[in-house]
């Protein structure tokens, strides 16, 4: 079997690459270890950049997102018993995010794909890279597929970037000392836009889904199971970090998702080796604070497609050859604002007295100077592309 491009991995990166590469007039294969259905479930992320949306709407595949996304033209601070919006419509004028599940992205991807007879195999073991170098192929399954180039977008637990020979890759690492428990409940949004709440328990997210679903995050310790936060004790605790200004009252409801997401930051450089090009989580990770990981993803995806176009169509590889380059600039912006607003939000068991003072001013900074609240919003709306 052969294709010009051999994609690892159905997230959004791999399936939006396979999409574009298709609008150019380029072959690829994607090969995905999960099932469909498991992936078009899979709760994750919910914050689209502009950029993001206006990509998925220039591919085709914008139909239900412009229908069902959620456009935010604000966030709130809330912290020390007060609320505090960052008003995009004024620090950015013209530029908001879009709030539309990441699996439903998932989903209108896997549907275009299919629908112009994509190529997309499901539930594939042992994918495996070979020849990176020169000649590059996939094996997985007992199968071979040849390649002109792979692309690597299986995520940060992948097999891509471990085929790249040792001492190759340098690789940046940041670990955070907590995690954040996610759920999904069947519970109307408390609140029309996002709030992110610090407190001195910790970090608390109220998100949403649609107008009849709302999604959480709360700061938990690293080692956290998610069998030791029955119902009740989510609520409990969403309860006591959120409802800490004057007439805010939580609306609870089922709870119908829950997992724990340890907080990382992590970047691969360069993000290619040989015929081999890393995109996503697969060549870099956030922690979530910032709503950055697949906005980042999309982004590297614009970059390598138009690469991969210039060497289809024209036989030109200083796009590929400048690919890594390309993104990591944005993949390090991204990186500070990810820490950034972490730090900003969480409670570190590290942190004094003093520290904490010190937070809490940065935060009254960051809400009363239109400078630093500029600061927030220019980078979570998305920096230009
Ligand atoms: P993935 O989505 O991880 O996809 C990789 C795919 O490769 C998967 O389908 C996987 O099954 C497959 N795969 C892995 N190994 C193999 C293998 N060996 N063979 C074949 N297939 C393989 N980002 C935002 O922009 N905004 C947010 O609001 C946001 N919130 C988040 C909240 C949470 C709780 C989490 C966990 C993440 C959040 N993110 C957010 C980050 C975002 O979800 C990721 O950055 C995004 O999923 C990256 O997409 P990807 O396609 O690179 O990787
Ligand atoms: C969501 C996730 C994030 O990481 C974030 O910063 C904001 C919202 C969400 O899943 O809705």
């Amino acid at each position: 079997m052969r294709t010009q491009v051999g994609i690892i991995g159905a997230g959004p990166a791999g399936l939006l690459l396979s999409h574009l590469l298709h609008l150019r007039g380029i072959s690829s294969v994607v090969l995905e270890k999960r099932s469909r259905d498991y992936v078009e479930r899979r709760v994750r992320a919910g914050v689209l950049e502009q950029g993001t949306v206006d990509t998925l709407i220039a591919a085709g595949v914008g139909e239900r997102l412009l229908r069902e996304g959620l456009p935010h033209h604000g966030i709130e601070l809330r912290y020390d018993g007060e609320r505090h919006r960052i008003a995009f419509e004024k620090l950015v004028p013209g530029r908001a995010i879009t709030v539309y599940g990441q699996q439903e992205v998932v989903k209108d991807l896997i549907a275009a794909r299919l629908e112009a007879g994509g190529d997309i195999r499901f539930e594939v073991e042992d994918v495996a890279a070979h020849s990176l170098a020169d000649r590059p192929y996939l094996t997985f399954g007992g199968e071979r597929l040849d390649c002109d180039v792979i692309a690597g977008c299986d995520g940060f637990h992948g097999v891509s970037r471990p085929a790249v020979p040792p001492g190759v890759l340098q690789t940046y690492e940041r670990d955070y000392p907590f995690a954040w428990l996610g759920i999904l409940a069947e519970a109307t949004p408390s609140s029309d836009e996002l709030i992110y709440a610090r407190t001195e328990r910790g970090f608390a997210l109220h998100s949403m889904r649609s107008p009849t679903i709302s999604r959480f995050y709360l700061q938990v310790p690293p080692d956290t199971d998610a069998a030791d936060w029955p119902d009740e004790r989510v609520w409990a605790e969403l309860r006591t970090r959120l409802e800490t200004v004057p007439g805010f009252t939580l609306t609870t409801g089922e709870i119908i998702e829950k997992s724990v997401t340890p907080m990382r930051g992590f970047v691969t450089e360069p993000m290619q080796y040989g015929r081999l090009y890393l995109a996503g989580d697969a060549a870099h990770i956030v922690p979530p604070t910032g709503a950055k990981g697949l906005n980042l993803a999309v982004a590297d995806v614009r970059v390598l497609t138009e690469a991969l176009t210039a060497f289809f169509h024209d036989g030109s590889t200083g796009a590929l050859d400048g690919y890594s380059a390309a993104c990591l600039k944005r993949v390090w912006r991204a990186q500070h604002f990810s820490w950034w607003m972490t730090t900003l939000l969480h409670t570190f068991d590290s942190d004094d007295a003093y520290g904490r003072r010190l937070q809490l001013s940065h935060l009254d900074y960051v809400t009363s100077s239109e400078a630093a609240a500029t600061t927030l919003a220019e980078n979570y709306v998305g920096l230009p592309w």
